[in-house]
C-alpha cells in the first residue's frame, strides 16, 4: 500500500490557456510540451497507516487549497479502489518551485503514479494521464516523456482529455531548454485564475483556442524534423498570442518584466548574429531559451547578461517511473 514515483517537469510550447470545465479541467485546445531532465519531483504514497490524511510538500505540511488539490486526487484513486483508507504524501522536488516550471505538474504526474500504485492498480499511462490532469491540467503531459500532445477530447466526462507521447526523449537529444529566472517572485495571479479571468473576458480568447488548436499539426512536423528554427518561432508566436490573449482581459494580465522583455530582444539579436536561440513564456516572468547544445552555455551568458539571478538548465526527459527509494 505504498508507492513512490519520479516525474520530470515539462515546458509546453503550445500552451494550454482555458478550460471549458472548471471541475475536471478539460481545456478548450489541445497543448504540446517537452518534458524536461534533468529536474524531477519524487512522491510517496501510503494508504491505511495513518489515522488522517496528511500532505507534506517540500518540508512543510500542506495546507488549503494545495492540499485540497492533492486529497481531491488521492479520492478519484479511493473510488477505484475501496477500503484504502487515509493516505500519507510526502512529495520533494530538486528545482526551485518559483523557476515557472509548474513544479505542480511535476507533482500532480509523480502523485498520480504513485497513488495508483500504492492502491495496487495496474500501470496505465492513460489513466494516470487522466488523474494528474484533474490536480493540474499541464501535469497529464508529465506522464511521459519526450514530447507530448494533450488532446482537449470532447466527452463531457473527459474521458479523452489526455496526453500522449509523440516523440519520446533519444528523437532529439541536442535539444536544450534554458530557464532564465529573473524575478523569484510568487506569481501575483495564479494561472487557473488567469486563465478564467481570460476565457470569460478576453476578445481574443476564441482566436486563440483556434490558432493554438492549429499549431499542433506543425509544431510536430518542425519537432519530427528537428528543425529548431521552425519549431523556434512557432513556440514564440504562440506565447505571444497566449500573452496578448491574456493582456486583452479584463483586469489585464501582464506577466512580463523588464527582464523577461530583456531577454527576448537580447535572442532575436543572437538570432540575427546566427545563432539559433527562441523563447516561450509561461504564465510568469521567467522565459524558457530553446537551443541547441552547441549553443547552450551562451544561452547561460545571455540569460545572465540580462539579469537572471539563477539559470536552470534542461533536455528531453523520460517517462515518470515507479522508484524503489521511499520517502518515508
Ligand atoms: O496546469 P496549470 O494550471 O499549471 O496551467 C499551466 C498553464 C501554462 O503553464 C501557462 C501553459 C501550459 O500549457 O503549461
Amino acid at each position: 500500500m505504498k508507492a513512490t514515483a519520479l516525474a520530470h517537469p515539462n515546458i509546453a510550447l503550445v500552451k494550454y490557456w482555458g478550460k471549458r470545465d472548471e471541475a475536471r479541467i478539460l481545456p478548450h485546445q489541445s497543448s504540446l510540451s517537452v518534458t524536461l531532465a534533468p529536474m524531477h519531483v519524487t512522491t510517496t504514497v501510503e494508504f491505511g497507516a495513518v489515522e488522517a490524511d496528511v500532505v507534506e510538500l517540500n518540508g512543510a505540511t500542506a495546507k488549503g487549497g494545495e492540499a485540497a488539490r492533492v486529497l481531491a486526487a488521492l479520492d478519484l484513486v479511493r473510488a477505484l479502489a475501496p477500503k484504502l483508507g487515509k493516505a500519507k504524501v510526502v512529495s520533494r522536488g530538486d528545482f526551485p518551485a518559483a523557476a515557472g516550471l509548474a513544479s505542480s505538474a511535476a507533482g500532480f504526474a509523480a502523485l498520480a503514479v504513485a497513488a495508483r500504485a500504492a492502491a495496487g492498480l495496474p500501470r496505465d499511462v492513460r489513466a494516470e494521464s487522466i488523474l494528474a490532469r484533474q490536480g493540474s491540467g499541464s501535469a497529464c503531459r508529465s506522464i511521459q516523456g519526450g514530447v507530448c500532445v494533450w488532446k482537449k477530447g470532447t466527452a463531457l466526462d473527459g474521458s479523452d482529455s489526455f496526453a500522449e507521447q509523440a516523440f519520446p526523449d533519444s528523437h532529439w537529444p541536442q535539444l536544450r531548454l534554458v530557464v532564465a529566472m529573473v524575478s523569484r517572485e510568487e506569481k501575483e495571479v495564479k494561472s487557473r485564475d488567469g486563465m478564467r479571468t481570460t476565457v470569460e473576458t478576453s476578445p481574443y480568447y476564441p482566436a486563440w483556442a483556434r490558432n493554438a488548436e492549429a499549431e499542433i499539426q506543425p509544431a510536430l512536423a518542425a519537432i519530427a524534423a528537428r528543425d529548431l528554427q521552425a519549431i523556434g518561432e512557432l513556440s514564440e508566436r504562440n506565447a505571444w498570442r497566449m500573452h496578448a490573449t491574456a493582456l486583452a482581459a479584463d483586469p489585464p494580465l501582464c506577466y512580463l518584466k523588464p527582464a523577461t522583455l530583456a531577454v527576448i530582444h537580447a535572442l532575436a539579436a543572437e538570432r540575427r548574429a546566427g545563432r539559433p536561440m527562441y523563447f516561450t513564456l509561461d504564465a510568469g516572468p521567467n522565459p524558457v531559451i530553446l537551443t541547441d547544445e552547441a549553443n547552450e552555455l551562451r544561452a547561460v551568458e545571455l540569460a545572465r547578461a540580462c539579469g537572471a539571478t539563477e539559470v536552470v538548465r534542461g533536455q528531453p526527459g523520460g517517462d515518470a517511473r515507479l522508484v524503489d527509494a521511499h520517502l518515508f
